[in-house]
């Protein structure tokens, strides 16, 4: 495979393979952001909801990149009065960008946008040809994910294990089993301090059932 995937911390990631693909982006106010939001490239933008540590910087690096935003109905309704352009989307619903797909999916969260109601938070399958990549976004587990796994086969999960907010290491662990996915990434640990997790802790229970854990480092790139 050929895709190139950067994470910028929290639940923020570039996915690469000729088209630069960039999910929830946070990098203002983010205490473990190691780039700045002006120096981020990206051709299209999916947000999985409307929260600040997740659409924080999308209005600032759609407007640079000139790239459209991907997100619920509601918040596009929300931020395309910020004049960019929105392509708005619920669960069940695909969208094909330059022969990328992204699929929503439900998450189990709450999401708002400085204060409005954005609608429901979702989660993506990101399908660029060369890989299959599930972004949880902000969710706990849910005994529908073992639909997400078997209708979608991703390769790759991209989950939450900071807890809180979202579901733990172990509870991240239930999901990996449910997806039946062969491959993770934590993703929206310790930027916080309410979200403090080990992602080793992570790593070693997922590998004992067979998951191969991949733990980036923020700014690093690794191919897939
Ligand atoms: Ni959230
Ligand atoms: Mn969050």
């Amino acid at each position: 495979m050929k895709t190139e995937i950067t994470w910028h911390g929290h639940a923020g990631f570039s996915i690469t393979n000729g088209i630069s693909i960039l999910v929830d982006p946070f990098f203002s106010g983010n205490p473990q952001a190691k780039a700045d939001a002006e120096d981020v490239k990206a051709d299209l933008i999916l947000v999985t909801h409307g929260h600040f540590d997740h659409a924080g910087d999308a209005v600032k690096i759609a407007k640079k990149n000139q790239s459209p935003i991907v997100c619920s109905f509601e918040l596009s309704e929300i931020i395309k009065k910020e004049q960019v352009e929105t392509i708005d989307i619920n669960p069940g619903g695909t969208i094909e960008y330059k022969g990328v797909r992204a699929t929503a999916v439900p998450a189990i969260h709450s999401s708002s946008y400085n204060g409005l109601y954005a609608g429901e938070a979702m989660g993506y399958i990101i399908n660029n040809k060369d890989v299959k990549i599930y972004h949880a976004g902000d969710t706990t587990f849910f005994k529908d994910m073992e639909l997400i796994g078997s209708v979608y086969h991703p390769d790759i999960a991209m989950v939450p294990i900071g807890g809180h907010y979202t579901m733990d290491v172990d509870g991240a662990v239930e999901a990996l089993k449910l997806l039946k996915v062969k491959n993770a990434i934590p993703m929206h640990y310790n930027t916080f301090p309410p979200i403090k997790a080990d992602p080793v802790e992570f790593q070693e229970k997922a590998e004992k059932l067979g998951i191969v854990v991949t733990i980036p480092g923020i700014e690093k790139t690794f191919k897939v």
